[in-house]
């Protein structure tokens, strides 16, 4: 059986304050019968690899640059992030995608990029809402993973894929547990067709998961964990929600 994870994605939260009570709350409630992450904007990795250091909850980035280094003014490299203890760094989440116009290509190569350098990534994928309702979400969730299978070839198996649906995202609309069984389904799919061992790789789930509909999402057969947005940002949302995949 696959170990679920379940990663909390601060996106552009936090201060020294909120940070400490946060990280002392989620590490106050171990142990955990799951893998658990956070992923904290760049200024607040020093101090989350201080109060996490030595402990099983893990650490990361939200995003990374696809270059190694160089004159790359505000990017911040894959070895940075390595320095700092990082596990994971998200990369191509729907909100870089939508707002600093990140293609599929780039994506694929800040997963390449991370992996070289021993980082996990967490790849997103999803489709907008009128990708669904126009009856695209395979073709879409599809031809952005794609590009990152390719980009990664034999070390494809490494990566942790996100599905998120754009349209669930901080809305509260969260997917139902069977419309995202059935996407995960389609990518678990694609994987095993790229890689031998697609059925040990965690597929997580983004959008809307909370405690109260974490349990049901959680125990489809190819849910593997959650990428969590709202419900990251208090202790004891996300520890209930890392209860309900332990
Ligand atoms: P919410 O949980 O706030 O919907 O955000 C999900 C997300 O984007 C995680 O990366």
């Amino acid at each position: 059986m696959r170990r679920k994870l379940v990663a909390g994605n601060w996106k552009m939260h936090g201060s020294h304050s909120a940070n400490a009570e946060l990280l002392a709350g989620i590490s106050s409630a171990r142990p955990f019968g799951c893998d658990v992450a956070v992923c904290v904007p760049f200024p607040y990795l020093s101090e989350t690899a201080v109060a996490l250091a030595g402990g099983p909850v893990l650490w990361g980035a939200q995003d990374c640059s696809a270059h190694e280094q160089g004159a790359y003014t505000g990017e911040v490299s894959v070895a940075m992030l390595a320095e700092f203890g990082c596990r994971y760094v998200i990369v191509g989440h729907s909100e870089r995608r939508q707002y600093h116009a990140e293609t599929d290509l780039l994506v694929a190569e800040k997963a390449r990029t991370a992996l070289a350098r021993g980082v996990t990534p967490i790849v997103c994928v999803g489709e907008t809402l009128a990708q669904r309702d126009a009856g695209e979400t395979e073709a879409v969730v599809k031809r952005q993973l794609s590009a990152v299978i390719h980009a990664l070839g034999h070390c494809a198996g490494e990566m942790v894929v996100a599905y998120e649906p754009v349209w669930a995202i901080g809305t509260g609309k969260v997917a139902t547990p069977e419309q995202a069984q059935a996407v995960h389904a389609l990518l678990r799919a694609q994987l095993k067709a790229a890689t031998p061992n697609a059925d040990e790789m965690k597929i997580l789930y983004g959008g809307s998961m909370k405690p109260d509909n974490a349990v049901s999402l959680l125990s489809q057969p190819d849910i593997d964990g959650g990428l969590i947005g709202g419900a990251a940002l208090k202790a004891a949302d996300f520890v209930a929600i890392c209860r309900a995949a332990g």
